[in-house]
C-alpha cells in the first residue's frame, strides 16, 4: 500500500470528519476539529495533515500552534490531536507517519515541542514522556462563607478581552504546560460554552467565569476563573458555589484567593499527558527540575473547543 501524505485543503472536510468518526466510534473528536477549524484562530490547515490511499483518506492528524509557559518562559509548541487512522488500515505504519511528518512540518517552521493527552503505550515510540498532569481546585461548599454582595453578569464582549488576557497570563505565568490565550474573542467565548463575566454594582469586573454547559446556576462543571482582586473573587466563588475548578496550585487563584478552611488545589502526574522535543533539550531543565521536585507537574488549560468534546 502506498500512502501518500498532504495538508488539508478546502473540501476535504467531510473526509475528515469520517475518518474521526469510524476511528473513535463516536462524533467528538470530528465535531473537535469542524470546532477547532471555525472558531480557533491558531487553527491552521497546513498543520491538518491527511493520509490517502488513492483517492482515499484513510488518516488524519491534527496539529494545533499554540504559545505554553515553560520554566517561565512562553515556548512556541504543537498540540497534537486527534489522531485518527481507518480501522481497516490500522497498524500498517499510517499513525506513524502522520506523526512524523508533524514533527517535520514542526522543526521547519520553529515549534520547539508537540503535547498531547494520549495513549500512553503507543505515543512513547513516536519519542513522547509523561510531562505533565491534571490539576484540580477542591472546594468544601459546605464551609464557604456566604456571599456579601451581589453581581450583574454578561456576556463577555470585544472590550474585556485585553483584561481577560491580562488576568489570564497572571493565573497561568507560573504553571508549565499553561496554553496561553489571546486576543480574539473567540478564545474566551464560543456557542454552547458558558462563559460570564461578572460586574460588581459599581461596574467594577469582579471575575470571568467558564463552565462547560447549563446556565447559572444549574452549571455542574465549572472549568475556570479568571480575577483581579482576590476579595471580589471569594465573593464570586461563595456566589456560584463550584465544586471543582480546574487550576493549578502554582497559579495566582490558588495562591491568593484559597483559603485552606475551604479550598486546596493539587496537580497530579499523568502517564497520558506527554510532550515530544522538536528541539533538543528543550524539555531537560523541566524534567530535571520535577525529578529533584523542584517543580510541580504542569498542567495544560485547553483552549474552549476541546472543553466540549
Ligand atoms: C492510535 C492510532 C492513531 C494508531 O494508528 P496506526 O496507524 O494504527 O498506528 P501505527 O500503524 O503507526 O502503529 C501501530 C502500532 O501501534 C500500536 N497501537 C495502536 N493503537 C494503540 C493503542 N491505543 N495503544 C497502544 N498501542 C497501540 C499497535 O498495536 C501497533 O503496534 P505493533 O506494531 O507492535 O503491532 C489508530 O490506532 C487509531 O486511529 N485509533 C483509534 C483512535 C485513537 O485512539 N486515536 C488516538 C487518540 S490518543
Amino acid at each position: 500500500m502506498s500512502i501518500r501524505l498532504r495538508s488539508e485543503t478546502s473540501g476535504d472536510e467531510e473526509a475528515i470528519d469520517i475518518v474521526n468518526c469510524r476511528a473513535f466510534g463516536e462524533m467528538d473528536e470530528a465535531n473537535l476539529v469542524r470546532l477547532l477549524r471555525t472558531y480557533y484562530p491558531a487553527f491552521d490547515r497546513r498543520y491538518s495533515i491527511t493520509a490517502w490511499d488513492d483517492e482515499q483518506l484513510v488518516g488524519h492528524a491534527l496539529f494545533t500552534p499554540a504559545q505554553i509557559r515553560l520554566m517561565g518562559k512562553t515556548v512556541k509548541a504543537l498540540a497534537v490531536g486527534p489522531v485518527a487512522v481507518l480501522p481497516e488500515s490500522q497498524r500498517t505504519g499510517i499513525g506513524g507517519e502522520l506523526l512524523r511528518r508533524g514533527h517535520e512540518l514542526g522543526k521547519r517552521d520553529g515549534f520547539r515541542l508537540t503535547f498531547l493527552l494520549g495513549h500512553p503505550e503507543y505515543y512513547p515510540r513516536h519519542g513522547y514522556k509523561a510531562c505533565f498532569g491534571f490539576a484540580r481546585v477542591t472546594i468544601d461548599t459546605e464551609n464557604l462563607p456566604p456571599a456579601t454582595q451581589k453581581f450583574h453578569r454578561s456576556p463577555v464582549q470585544l472590550a474585556d478581552v485585553p483584561w481577560l488576557v491580562e488576568r489570564y497570563a497572571a493565573e497561568w505565568a507560573e504553571v508549565d504546560f499553561g496554553w496561553l490565550w489571546g486576543m480574539n474573542l473567540n478564545e474566551w467565548t464560543i456557542p454552547c460554552v458558558s462563559a460570564m463575566l461578572w460586574w460588581t454594582e459599581d461596574g467594577r469586573r469582579a471575575a470571568y467565569t467558564l463552565a462547560k454547559s447549563g446556565g447559572w446556576p444549574q452549571e455542574s462543571k465549572w472549568k475556570m476563573m479568571l480575577a483581579e482582586d482576590p476579595m471580589l473573587a471569594r465573593e464570586v466563588i461563595s456566589t456560584i458555589k463550584p465544586k471543582t475548578l480546574e487550576h493549578h496550585p502554582s497559579g495566582w487563584l490558588a495562591k491568593n484567593v484559597l483559603d485552606p478552611k475551604w479550598g486546596t488545589a493539587e496537580v497530579n502526574a499523568s502517564r497520558a499527558a506527554m510532550a515530544c522535543e522538536l528541539e533538543e533539550g528543550i524539555l531537560q531543565p523541566y524534567l530535571q527540575a520535577l525529578e529533584s521536585n523542584e517543580h510541580l507537574p504542569g498542567f495544560c488549560n485547553w483552549p474552549l473547543p476541546f472543553m466540549l468534546c
